[in-house]
């Protein structure tokens, strides 16, 4: 397998939102993604598109996952599909939005995915306030990863 991650093309709607609802379908089997898909693709479409930089792995032409980060350094979306979970596939997409925002990243993820917060606490992000989901008033836990020190121009002399 060789995984590359490039820039969102718009031809890659389809399976990225296929992926969106086959990937959260089997975090949270409960909930039916079919029937969020119309909204969705409107939030897609309206929202992370124009507002955020989406990067996507790949590999030979199939869309493994995706991260969006906005100019803000808010991390809205981290999928990736589900046989590849455990893989390295979903720290190449965080250490890409580390890149595309070096001063600090702020998310929201519900606070009963366990998986997700134990992987971005693998990865640098601290617990950093409890919040409620103003779409969905289900309970979210902050987390935030506060950038790279040399971006934050600290000069390391005292
Ligand atoms: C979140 C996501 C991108 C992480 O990628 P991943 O490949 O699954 O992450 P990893 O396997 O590297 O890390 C998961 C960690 O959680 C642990 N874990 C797995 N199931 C767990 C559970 N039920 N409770 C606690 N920890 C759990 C794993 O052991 C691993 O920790 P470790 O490396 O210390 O052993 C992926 O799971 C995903 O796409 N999830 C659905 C969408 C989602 O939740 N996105 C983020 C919301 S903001």
């Amino acid at each position: 397998m060789s995984i590359t991650l490039r820039l969102y093309r718009a031809d890659d709607e389809e399976a990225a939102i296929a992926l969106w609802q086959r990937t959260w379908q089997q975090a949270y089997p409960s909930i039916d993604f079919a029937e969020r898909l119309a909204w969705w693709r409107e939030r897609w479409r309206g929202e992370l598109v124009p507002n955020a930089a989406i990067v996507v792995a790949e590999d030979n032409g199939a869309l493994l996952g995706f991260v969006t980060i906005d100019k803000d350094g808010y991390l809205d979306q981290l999928v990736v599909t589900p046989e590849q979970w455990g893989s390295e596939i979903a720290r190449f997409l965080v250490d890409e939005a580390k890149r595309l925002a070096p001063t600090g990243i702020a998310l929201l993820v519900n606070k009963d995915n366990a998986r997700a917060i134990r992987f971005y606490e693998r990865n640098g992000f601290v617990h950093a306030g409890d919040e409620v989901n103003p779409t969905s008033g289900s309970p979210v836990l902050r987390m935030a990863w506060s950038g790279t020190s040399s971006s934050r121009g600290a000069s390391g002399s005292a």
